[in-house]
């Protein structure tokens, strides 16, 4: 591939991002956020693709927004060319997302664990929003994304300290969905990620749209809109095949139509 910091393969219905700056734990720098949204994107456009998954290494996922790019940028600069604004064209693609994550996710990588769908990780990641130490806030989600997640006290405590949590933490708290054993990580996380590509795509697209809206919208609202995507999913033939399937006991063919 032309990418110089990711690396990416394809199995089956399932696109594979594994960040890949070993010599700087995976931080994000503003090639990594342009390459990754750039990838997702491309995965995103292939209907050949039904689930996402981004890694890292055994050692990190990803240990933050790369500290030695930042440092020196003034306030104007940062403002004019936010070099991880691509974070949020890749928290808004449509394909169901996996975070799988090994080692180290801080800060940034925090961030972009929580940027996508399901968090799985292995008993060696650790989670944390260090950048109070470094004399800033989290700048790509964490005082958002992360208090939806845990509750408030529990972000604000990770966020005021600094402190890390570990994969076991993370869990009870409902950042993870799962914790497995670290040599298991990439066959849990494939097993996942075909379930979910499986699905039918446009439907996919709907039930991922129709969770983000709860992060976005009050519940009246977000009520409204699943209901309005719920009904229009009975334009879809994938509908009607699906509920056929199980009228005659067999799996469903789905056709994304
Ligand atoms: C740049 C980083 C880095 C980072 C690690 N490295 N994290 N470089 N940015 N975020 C580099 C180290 O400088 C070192 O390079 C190499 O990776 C290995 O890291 P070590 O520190 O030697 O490893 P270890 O002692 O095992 O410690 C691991 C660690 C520590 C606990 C994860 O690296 C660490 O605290 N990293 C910073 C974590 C952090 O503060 N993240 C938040 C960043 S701010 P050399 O060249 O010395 O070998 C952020 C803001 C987001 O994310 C908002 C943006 C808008």
């Amino acid at each position: 591939s032309d990418y110089s910091t990711i690396l990416l393969s394809t199995r089956g219905r399932v696109g594979w991002i594994t960040l890949n700056r070993p010599e700087a734990l995976n931080a994000l720098n503003s090639t990594l956020v342009e390459e990754l949204a750039a990838a997702a994107a491309a995965f995103d456009a292939d209907e050949e693709i039904g689930c996402i998954v981004v890694t890292g290494s055994e050692r990190a996922f990803a240990a933050g927004a790369d500290i030695k790019q930042m440092e020196d940028r003034s306030a104007v600069e940062m403002s004019l060319r936010n070099p991880f604004v691509g974070l949020e064209a890749f928290s808004r693609v449509r394909t169901p997302v996996i975070a799988a994550v090994a080692g180290y996710a801080l800060g940034g990588g925090c961030e972009l664990a929580m940027a996508c769908d399901i968090i799985l990780a292995a008993d060696t990641a650790r989670f944390g929003q260090p950048e109070i130490t470094l004399g800033v806030i989290p700048g790509l989600g964490g005082t958002q994304r992360l208090p939806r997640a845990i509750g408030y006290y529990k972000a604000a405590e990770l966020v005021l300290t600094g402190r890390m949590m570990d994969a076991a933490e993370a869990e009870r708290a409902g950042l993870v969905s799962r914790v497995v054993p670290a040599a298991d990580l990439f066959a849990e996380a494939e097993a996942m990620a075909e379930q979910i590509a499986a699905k039918s795509l446009p439907v996919l697209y709907a039930a991922k749209e129709s969770l983000r809206a709860s992060l976005e919208t009050g519940a009246a609202e977000g009520l409204r809109f699943e209901k309005q995507v719920f009904t229009s999913l009975f334009a879809l033939d994938d509908q009607k095949e699906g509920m056929a399937a199980f009228r005659e006991k067999r799996a469903p063919r789905f056709t994304n139509r």
